[in-house]
Parts: structure tokens; sequence; C-alpha cells
């Protein structure tokens, strides 16, 4: 039984026992320039843009404020398509026993190659932005993509998955139960393979190649701060569903910069705290939560964590948070009208979290332990990701003009 709170927001520093990494770390350098080099590759690819919020940095208190606008990755609207497409690329190279180097996407989306190799059902459970990354690059690459989507998936992202040739649906099931259901279709299909973006016991090479392919986004930021002159990210804010993306954003940053190391924090919707749950247990363990997982964030809607991004994470992450789900829509309110000077960022329910949180947490004495626990100041160079553009128009409508989860403590005492 979920017994959080769902309309305050729930923290948990990171004391979870440190895990020994043996081996070459699954978010090395080179594994994620091994993914940058594959996404360069495609017709469609371009850099996102890093936004620059130096009003709203200023007017929170910190030394500077720095957003991944994720919404324009290959005219998909949201991130997840980076790590559907490496992973099938990977998977093709694992097949044929050529590099991935030698794979990219003028070879893999040839007739000769395909007739050669022959084709791939890519199956897959998504709540959206997954499983139209999967039917898109299916799509680009001459194979093939089966997509079910839990009740309450809304009708536009099924559309926009169908409109890529995908068989697609929606089914009466949680999320869960729905990647549970698809798995199985799989193994019955002798030319399936389940693409899901989260690992589990004995299903951690997809989902590896997933995380290296969300990568890709967390090499181009780094790069992005670099010739701003700003240097690495001191804090990172993170959006969670199964942490699969938290992980690999997590490992890229942790792993590559260890002095001193960026502060990580974990941000999920309270009704699918799996990860702050876990780290509340705090023995290392994964805490499952069950039900309904209802949330304005379908993104986050996770009620299972990813086993190999918890792994990472739990070494990497300095706090776990479940935000409430007006969080999301004032993060979404701040994105769309911004300070005079800062751009506009158009941000859906996922992708908009952490900025509702960081506002939170930097405005309202309330949540002054978190600033404190995380060292927010006006030297911070905070680095967020809107996740997905308005990938649910409805919803976004209901969020932006008409005030969905509108204001939350008034009157109470803020910082300014
Ligand atoms: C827009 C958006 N943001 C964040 C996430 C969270 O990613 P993960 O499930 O890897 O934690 C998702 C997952 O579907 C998403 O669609």
């Amino acid at each position: 039984m979920n017994k959080t709170n769902n309309e305050e927001v729930n923290f948990v520093v990171n004391n979870v026992p440190k895990l020994e990494v043996k081996g070459e770390p699954l978010m090395s350098e080179k594994n994620v320039l091994e993914a940058l080099t594959f996404h360069k590759s495609f017709p469609q690819y371009s850099v996102t843009p890093l936004h620059k919020l130096s009003g709203l940095a200023e007017y929170l208190g910190l030394g500077s404020l720095f957003v991944k606008d994720e919404s324009y990755r290959f005219g998909l609207n949201a991130f997840k398509v980076l790590g559907g497409s490496f992973a099938m690329a990977k998977h093709i190279s694992k097949k044929t026993g050529i590099p991935v180097g030698e794979l990219p996407y003028k070879v893999l989306s040839s007739k000769k190659f395909r007739e050669e190799v022959g084709q791939t059902t890519f199956y897959s459970a998504t709540d959206g932005n997954h499983g139209r990354g999967v039917a898109w690059s299916a799509n680009k690459l001459g194979q093939k993509a089966f997509i079910r989507m839990p009740r309450g998936s809304a009708q536009t992202r099924l559309n926009n998955i169908r409109k890529l040739g995908a068989d697609a649906e929606i089914l009466d099931m949680n999320y869960d139960e729905c990647v549970r259901y698809v798995n199985e279709q799989a193994k019955n299909d002798p030319n399936g393979v389940m693409v899901q973006d989260t690992a589990w016991r004995g299903y951690t090479d997809i989902p590896s190649w997933i995380m290296q392919g969300y990568g890709t986004l967390s090499i181009e930021a780094d790069r992005q701060m670099i010739a701003e002159g700003c240097d690495y990210p001191t804090h990172i804010f993170i959006q969670a569903g199964v942490g699969s993306l938290a992980g690999s954003v997590a490992g890229y940053f942790a792993e590559k910069y260890k002095d001193p190391k960026p502060v990580i924090c974990v941000v999920e919707a309270n009704s699918a705290n799996c990860l702050y749950r876990s780290a509340l247990r705090g023995d290392g363990k994964i805490v499952r939560v069950r039900g309904k997982l209802d949330t304005i964030m379908a993104g986050l809607s996770c009620g299972a964590p990813c086993t190999i991004g918890w792994d990472i994470l739990r070494n990497a992450a300095a706090g776990f948070a479940g935000a409430p789900d007006w969080m999301s829509s004032m993060g979404t309110r701040i994105y769309g009208v911004p300070l005079d000077g800062d751009p506009k960022v158009t941000s859906g329910e996922s992708g908009s979290v952490t900025m509702g949180f960081l506002y939170s947490i930097m405005m309202y004495k309330r949540y002054d332990y978190i600033k404190k626990a995380l060292k927010l100041n006006n030297k911070s160079r905070v680095l967020i990701v809107s996740t997905e553009g308005n990938t649910d128009p409805v919803r976004f409508r209901e969020v932006v003009w008409c005030g969905l989860y509108g204001i939350r403590h008034r009157g109470e005492e803020m910082i300014k």
C-alpha cells in the first residue's frame, strides 16, 4: 500500500551502501561516445538545445541554470528514441558479429542489408514516448514494431505510434503488467525481440544499450556547458520512472567528474516512487510499488525499478525525492511563461517535474531542509532535463490554460 503523502515532497538523503563496480562502467565515456557516433549517422540528428535560464537562476538564488530540451529530439518530442534506436543497432551488431561502429543508419536502413540479415519484430510496452521511439526506429531501419500501452494512455500518443506503422494498442493493465504481457508475446515469436527500457533479473543487455543510447543527451549537455564556459554541473536534477534515464545521466556525469562529484537528485512521481522507497529501505534491495500508480506524469508512472539503473543510482545519487503532480504542472507553467530574457520551453508532464521541484525547494521555506541537504547556493551550476515536449495536448491545455493543479502553499512563507 502507498503510505506516501502524495500532496507533499518526500525526500531522503542517499545512505545506501555503495556497490563495488567491476570492469568497465556501463556509462563510461567510451560507451557513450559509441552511442553518440551512431546517433550522429541519422539524417534526422541534431544536437538538442541547452537553454540557459539566467533570469530564473538569479531569481532562485542559483549560480546558473541550464535546461536540456529534449522536445527537439528527432522531431519526436522526447529523448526516448535515443535508447530504442541504439539498442536495435547493438542487437543487430550482436546477431551479425559486425561492430556497431560499422552499422550506421545508412547501412542499417538499406534494403540489401535487411535482405541479408532478415527482419525482426521489436516488442515493447510503453506509456508513449519509448514506444514511439521504438516504432520510429523500426520504421526507419525497415524493422517491425509491436507496442502495447497501459490503461489510461493518451489516444494522441497511441495514434502517433500507429502512424509509424507499428502494431499498437492500449490494454486494460497497469504499466508493469503490460511489460510482463508483452515480454510473453515476444518470447512466443521466433523473430521477436523485447526492447524494454528497464532491466530485470536475466534481462540486462538491451536495457544497458538503451541507457548507453540515452547517454547521447548527457555528452551533448556536457559539451554544451563547456562551450558556455561553465564547466560541469555541480547539481543535476533528473526525473525517474524506472530509473534507466536517471541511471544513465548519473552514471555518465559521476563517472567523468569525481572531484568534486556532481550532486545528483532523482525526482519521481509520488504515486510511483519505487526508487525513493528503495533508498528509504536503505539496504540496497529494490522496493516495488504496486497498484494504479496514478499520476499525470505518465512517463514516470512505473512501480518496478530498473535493476541496472538502481545499481548506478545507489552509488551516484545524493538524494531521492517523490514529487506531487502539482509540481509537474507548476514546472510546465514556469517553463511556458519565463522571466524576461529567458527562453520559453515547452515541457510536458514528465518533462517539467524537475523544474517545479527545483523552484519549490528554492522558494518555499518548508523545503529549506532539502536545499540545505543538497548544498544549493548562489554558486551552484544546475542542470535539468526537459525530457518531453507537449506529448499529450489535451492534458497540456488543462495544465496551462485551465490551471490543473493550481496554486499551492498560498500565503506560506517564501524566500521572496
Ligand atoms: C518524458 C519522460 N521523462 C522521463 C522518463 C523516465 O525514464 P525512466 O523510465 O528511464 O526512468 C520517461 C519514461 O518513459 C519519459 O517518457
